[in-house]
């Protein structure tokens, strides 16, 4: 279109597909790799990319420099040197750089990675790994089907602090046999705090149908007890609490992931990624072996519905205006004025903030809202 502005898109995800073991909780996208298949999933990889630059050019947008860039998985650790030199190429060719203080994650997990392969990610412009360490018990990591050992994660976080490089851990709760057990979750994440990661995304276990331990999933009441007892330490060790599984260390919020909460532009390329061009509304899902995606355009009422949702999510949470009309601010204040009497968030003038309880129960509290306004 003649005169269009172009969008430029800054953050981009990338969707590595493969793992060493399939952990029987997992439900994205990902496959064992058989003999040749890195070789198809870049030849896939490549066409995406062809098809994805001719969408963004139908869609006025353009991969600008990155701000931010997300390589998940699956696990990416696994793709090693190789991967970091084929992205290295592919982006170089197309005209796409990194910015000099962008932040550049890579997802690892303990056991999948090499010393070559991490420099090779840092010399390629990672800046930023995120450890699947889950839990630091050896039962709850059999448990969990995780093949990798607890001697693995403490060997991960060691090598971490060696490079001296920012990392972010996964940490998960809600665990078969936890309560019957009693899990002291503040001894593990104690442990893991004294590696002094920067960021921590906290995981409740969510079981899809045929989960053999289904049975042995902890009561509501236990996990609610584990998900506040998490937050309050975490507090206490100086982390903000920024959206409902988040926390970070003053200023080390990730910024992708912000991207996402506040509704921005995400571009993504890889089997089963999601990305959105916020300018058109449009979210896209790459099918898993065809470089072909499905694509759906938000209705102007999703997508404010979808902004409130997203909104609400994180610690800045919400100014009226730019959800709410007049009217219907005034209508919510009784509700809201509740929230804030039950500890569930913080009311300042025209803003309204949830805190850890409030973000726990967060679909009940957008349901409320929906009632409120009927
Ligand atoms: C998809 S994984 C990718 C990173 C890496 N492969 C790993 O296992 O840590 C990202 C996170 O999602 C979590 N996850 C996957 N399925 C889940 C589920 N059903 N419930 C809760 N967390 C889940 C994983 O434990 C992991 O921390
Ligand atoms: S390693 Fe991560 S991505 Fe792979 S199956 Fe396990 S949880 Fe899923």
């Amino acid at each position: 279109m003649e005169g269009a502005t172009v969008h430029q898109i800054n953050s981009l995800y990338i969707h590595f597909p493969f793992c060493r073991h399939l952990c029987n909780y997992c439900d994205f996208y990902k496959i064992i790799p058989q003999e040749g298949d890195y070789d198809g999933f870049e030849k896939l990889f490549y066409e995406m990319h062809q098809e994805h630059q001719r969408f963004l050019n139908e869609n006025d947008a353009v991969l600008g420099e990155l701000e931010t860039l997300y390589i998940g998985g699956g696990t990416p650790s696994l793709w090693g040197k190789r991967g970091a030199t084929y992205l290295e190429k592919l982006l170089h060719d197309s005209g796409v750089q990194l910015k000099p203080e962008g932040e550049f994650t890579l997802e690892v997990n303990p056991g999948s990675w090499t010393p070559e392969g991490i420099k090779a990610w840092r010399d390629f412009g990672i800046n930023r790994f995120s450890l699947g360490t889950q839990s630091l018990r050896p039962d709850y990591l059999k448990l969990l089907d995780r093949i990798h050992t607890v001697e693995e994660v403490y060997e991960t976080l060691h090598y971490f602090k060696e490079l001296g490089v920012p990392f972010s851990v996964d940490f998960m709760l809600g665990l078969p046999w936890s309560e019957e057990n009693k899990r002291d979750i503040k001894a593990e994440l104690n442990d893991i705090l004294s590696f002094e990661p920067e960021h921590l995304s906290l995981y409740i276990l969510t079981a899809k149908a045929g989960y053999p331990h289904k049975k042995f999933l902890p009561s509501e009441e236990f996990i609610e007890q584990e998900y506040l007892l998490v937050a309050k330490t975490l507090k206490e060790r100086g982390f903000n609490h920024y959206e409902v599984s988040n926390f970070a260390k003053a200023g080390r919020q990730s910024r992708h992931n912000l991207s996402y909460w506040k509704s921005r532009s995400v571009a993504a390329l890889g089997p089963s990624a999601v990305g959105f061009l916020c300018e058109t509304k449009t979210r896209y899902k790459w099918k898993s072996k065809t470089p072909r995606f499905e694509k759906e355009i938000l209705d102007k009422d999703s997508f404010q519905l979808e902004k409130l949702y997203m909104a609400l999510r994180i610690d800045e949470g919400i100014r009226a205006e730019d959800h709410f009309d007049t009217e219907e601010w005034n209508n919510l204040q009784k509700l809201f004025k509740k929230w804030v009497d039950e500890g569930w968030a913080e009311l300042e003038g025209k803003s309204l903030r949830l805190k850890s309880p409030g973000f726990l129960i967060l679909d009940g509290l957008m349901q409320q809202i929906f009632s409120a306004q009927k």
